[in-house]
């Protein structure tokens, strides 16, 4: 098996193969051991098992953020990070997931079924009589959008400075971002917590209101500061979106070149959860997370020193055959497809994972219903990102192309 990038690293973050080639590249890295070092002083995990044990161990391993916050020049787009639980561990980060999580809770998850629906009919009324367009411009970016606005409670308005602050945001957490795109996420953090404390100013606290008065409720109840209350808030835009987007870009580009499983969704609805969870299990919008231990563990039969930066590879776990067998097959009736590490597992699991989950289940339904004719026009165009994985352009069409 030869190595996936020059020199004697085994994984880099950055290399074209993941993107050319996961099947190969992923298989590559399993292939090497469960958990082994990358040769750079980093180790890397690669099997579903090794994975799951590093990020549910809670007391030895947490995120690798001192290592990122040391890198990070001091800044807008610095305290944006520091103020999230994104960059919490222990005590101080149970106490301020804890105060944001009942947001996503059962009673909430209902109320946002139905914005999720209505959105959903909106932009299908829009987009069913146009012979085509463009899912990435028209849908996959615009709709998990509206959807956090909405959840939020701040007027599509602001959906311009959203979307580009979001996407700069995003930008300054990739691997070793230059400082052009560190300038670029603090400009982006001060026009959004302009935005967001215009609001969080105006908005009454009420525990039972949108997002905004939520989080007020619980800033007035002691359970967060204000600086966590508007850097959360930027944060829920920027984790509930690009995310998502590549979600429903991967989860379409999928349907729409797999046709005969195309039809099998569309026979048979009550797959549609089982298919958003294998389109995340193949496709993780986050390929990898870095961790770092606290303490000696002993992984798989492997010890590791204490202070070890790790990457925990998502994308290879989730191919793992001994936990997902024929790995590299979307299956419909997989059994434990929800099992997938795409919301990643442990105290950092994410937040939004069953609203992720229902955009994708009602946007891939109602596609295939109610646009049964779609198919690709030409091929999507792959985003630049190493981190979030998805297109830029994804040109679409419901009729037969004019003869020429
Ligand atoms: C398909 C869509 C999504 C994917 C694949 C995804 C994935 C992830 C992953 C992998 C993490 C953990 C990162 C780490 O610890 O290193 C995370 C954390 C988080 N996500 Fe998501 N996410 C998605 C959508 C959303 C949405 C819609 C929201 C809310 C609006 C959201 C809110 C959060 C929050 C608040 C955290 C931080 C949890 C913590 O640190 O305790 N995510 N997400």
């Amino acid at each position: 098996m030869s190595d996936q990038t020059p020199g004697n690293v085994a994984f880099d973050p950055r290399s074209p193969r993941l993107r050319e080639d996961p099947v190969a590249f992923w298989e590559g890295l399993r292939a090497k051991g469960a958990l082994y070092p990358n040769g750079n002083g980093t180790w890397v995990a690669t099997s579903y098992r090794a994975c799951s044990e590093l990020l549910r161990d809670s007391q030895n391993v947490a995120k690798a953020t001192a290592q990122r916050l040391a890198n990070m020049p001091r800044g807008r787009f610095y305290d944006y990070n520091v103020n999230t639980m994104a960059f919490m561990d222990g005590p101080e980060h149970r106490k301020v997931r804890g105060a944001v999580f009942p947001a996503f809770g059962p009673g909430n998850i209902r109320r946002m079924t139905e914005t999720v629906e209505a959105l959903c009919g909106e932009f299908m009324a829009d987009l069913k009589g146009r012979p085509g367009f463009d899912f990435m411009r028209d849908f996959a970016t615009p709709f998990p959008l509206y959807v956090i606005c909405d959840i939020l409670g701040i007027p599509r308005d602001h959906r311009e400075t959203f979307g580009e602050g979001a996407h700069a945001v995003v930008a300054g957490l990739e691997p070793m971002a230059p400082p052009e795109l560190i300038a670029r996420a603090d400009a982006a953090c001060d026009a959004l917590g302009a935005i967001v404390t215009r609001y969080a100013r105006e908005r009454p606290a009420d525990p039972d209101g949108d997002l905004i008065s939520f989080l007020k409720a619980q800033h007035e109840a002691g359970l967060i500061d204000w600086d966590q209350y508007v850097n959360h808030m930027i944060f829920l835009l920027v984790a509930g979106h690009e995310t998502t987007s590549t979600m429903l870009s991967q989860g379409m580009n999928y349907l729409l070149r797999h046709p005969e499983q195309a039809a099998a969704l569309r026979a048979d609805p009550s797959r549609a959860m089982t298919a958003v969870n294998e389109i995340l299990r193949l496709h993780p919008p986050l390929q990898f997370v870095l961790r770092q231990t606290l303490a000696p563990v002993t992984v798989e039969g492997v010890e590791l020193p204490a202070g070890q930066l790790i990457f925990v590879l998502v994308g290879a776990a989730n191919r793992d055959p001994e936990m997902f067998p024929d790995p590299d097959t979307l299956d419909l009736a997989r059994t434990n497809a929800a099992s997938h590490l795409a919301f990643i597992a442990g105290p950092h699991t994410c937040l939004g994972s069953n609203l992720a989950r229902l955009e994708g289940r009602m946007v891939f339904e109602r596609i295939l219903r109610e646009m049964p004719d779609l198919m690709l026009d030409g091929p999507p165009a792959p985003n630049q990102n190493f981190l979030f994985q998805g297109f830029s352009a994804m040109p679409v069409r419901q009729s037969a192309p004019h003869p020429v």
